[in-house]
């Protein structure tokens, strides 16, 4: 199949890649861009993993066509923190042990930083409903409500 030309600003990047029109934006992220922080887990929009943000606002990458995104922002984990300089949120999983094998764990980063401005409640409860985009397998849930509650008060 044929490709065509995109530009994508990621991270405040720009990018001109030349991609499948069918290319998911997880698949352009991780095989062109080589941004692998994001995550594959189910790649039918289930588990949360490939969440990344599109100004401002969470996706799940797996469920978006990179070719459509020419005009967005689009921010991944690595544009978060780095060693060294860790995001508050990042800092705050590291804190409260918010994994445990941490492949689910960018995306529950991402998916909570985005949370943070959309207008849940305080209680435990607003953030596991808010939150329930992100499975982890391991089931490290108490520990990451925990880091994100630390997060919010
Ligand atoms: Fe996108 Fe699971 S990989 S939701």
């Amino acid at each position: 199949p044929g490709t065509v030309p995109v530009t994508l600003k990621v991270n405040g990047q720009t990018h001109s890649v030349q991609i499948d029109p069918r290319a998911t934006l997880l698949d352009t992220l991780r095989e062109t861009l080589h941004l692998t922080g994001t995550k594959k887990g189910c790649d039918h929009g289930q588990c949360g993993a490939c969440t990344v943000h599109v100004n401002g606002r969470r996706v799940n990458s797996c469920l978006t066509f990179a070719a459509m995104l020419q005009t967005a922002a689009i921010e991944t984990i690595e544009g978060l923190g780095q060693p060294g300089n860790l995001h508050p949120m990042q800092a705050a999983f590291v804190e409260h042990d918010g994994f445990q094998c941490g492949y689910c764990t960018s995306g529950q980063i991402m998916s909570a930083v985005a949370m943070l401005k959309e207008p849940w409640g305080p209680a435990d409860a607003d953030v596991k409903e808010a939150m329930s985009g992100n499975i982890c397998r391991c089931g490290a849930y108490p520990n990451i409500v925990a880091a994100v509650q630390s997060i919010r008060h």
